[in-house]
């Protein structure tokens, strides 16, 4: 049975004390909190996480309830040396010392058999822990200042969309955690890249800012988890926490996408990408797309329900709706997966009870950015 982490600590209001990572000792008053078995949100370049001590459950247990996260859904483990690895796994095979090696500090978690020493709690039980070694200048200086390894899942509300700048942890956590380090916008918007190591072919279980064809570049072939693209099948994710309904605003979501639409492929350079998104076939497809979405928004005014477009910069002129969101050039990942989280969280401050997105699956986060948006919108998608 899963049990959704609560206590009467959920009804209890924590003083939170909120400092900017540069003011001086406020690294050092988190590595205090976290030592002393608190929780400490800081900002990493992927997203914000919500730190704890990862080898003490009672620390870890304090996430989930801040969190409201299923205790099955395991926690990565965040360090700040390589040393760190061989004191919490127990093998650690040649082709993930290469994986450490090309991509550490970054956006890159490695799963593990696990060693002893990490509790169950920080593993939701499994056999298996995940590390990652982020590279925000804040977030290693306070890992290495608690002398602690820190067990980190995003600091949103569980369900919700990972927090990108402080102001979204505020609003999330602010009195449930001791502490958040204000660290600005983060320089990547989505989650790290998960890379199952524990079998010969790395697998990936998450998608990210590390693409199947970086890591090949270093380790060979490597396979994608069947639950990922199999939406179908009912397979489950390899990563627990793949199943959950997450990053979801609280409207509606559907993407509307072209029927014919070229996949989204690492190999796809932005020039390609670019070449093929100024041809006249896409044109055409754009005002398709557009045109699906003004007749569902005009359908939705009529009820009148609050109705919001999530559009590349290209085509936001041609939606006729009070809320157009845009996520960035349609070309321009980078931008788009900074830019996501933010524009699902600006939907419920606007209060759209539909959101119609279109579909940002060029370029090489396209992968990336199209998983967190389906299930964003519980894989609603109409195709035209
Ligand atoms: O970029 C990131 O990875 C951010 C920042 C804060 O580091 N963290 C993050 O954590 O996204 P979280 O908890 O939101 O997502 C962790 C994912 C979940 O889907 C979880 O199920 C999976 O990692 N995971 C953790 N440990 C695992 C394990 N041992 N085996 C398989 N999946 C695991
Ligand atoms: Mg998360």
């Amino acid at each position: 049975m899963i049990i959704m982490a609560r206590s009467s600590a959920m009804n209890e209001t924590i003083n939170t004390i909120i400092k900017n990572c540069d003011e001086k000792g406020a690294i050092s008053k988190a590595a205090v909190i976290l030592r002393k078995g608190g929780l400490v949100a800081f900002p990493t370049e992927t997203v914000y996480g919500l730190g704890a001590d990862a080898l003490n459950p009672e620390a870890s247990n304090k996430i989930y309830t801040a969190k409201g996260r299923p205790s099955d859904n395991p926690l990565i483990v965040h360090i700040a040396d390589t040393y760190a690895v061989y004191k919490l796994a127990s093998h650690v095979p040649k082709k993930a010392v290469m994986l450490m090696e090309a991509f550490w500090p970054g956006p890159l978690t490695i799963i593990l058999p696990k060693k002893d020493i990490v509790p169950s709690e920080t593993t939701g039980g499994l056999d298996t822990v995940a590390i990652r070694m982020p590279s925000h200048p804040a977030a290693l200086d306070m890992i290495r200042q608690s002398q602690l390894y820190i067990a980190a899942p995003s600091a949103n509300i569980s369900g919700r969309p990972s927090p990108t700048t402080a102001g979204h942890v505020i609003s999330d956590m602010k009195g449930r955690i001791d502490m958040i380090l204000d660290g600005g916008a983060v320089g990547i918007g989505i989650e790290s890249t998960i890379v199952d190591m524990t079998g010969d072919v790395p697998i990936i279980l998450r998608p990210g800012f590390i693409t199947k064809a970086m890591l090949e570049n270093i380790v060979g072939a490597v396979t994608v988890d069947k639950g990922l693209t199999d939406s179908i099948a009912d397979i489950k994710p390899k990563a627990p926490g793949m199943k959950y309904t997450h990053y979801a605003p609280k409207g509606e979501l559907t993407i509307v996408e072209i029927s014919n639409d070229t996949e989204s492929d690492d190999n796809c350079t932005d020039e390609h990408s670019r070449k093929n998104h100024s041809s006249a076939a896409s044109y055409i497809t754009r005002l398709s797309v557009a045109k699906k979405i003004n007749d569902l928004i005009s359908e939705k005014k009529q009820q009148g329900f609050k109705t919001a477009v999530i559009a590349s910069a290209e085509n936001a002129h041609l939606y006729n709706c009070e809320n157009i969101l845009i996520a960035g050039e349609a070309t321009n990942g980078e931008t788009i997966a900074a830019k996501l989280y933010g524009i699902l969280r600006e939907c419920d401050d606007i209060g759209a009870d539909y959101i119609y997105s279109e579909a940002f699956n060029h370029g090489k986060l396209g992968n990336a950015i199209m998983n967190r948006l389906l299930k964003a919108a519980g894989q609603r998608v109409i195709k035209v």
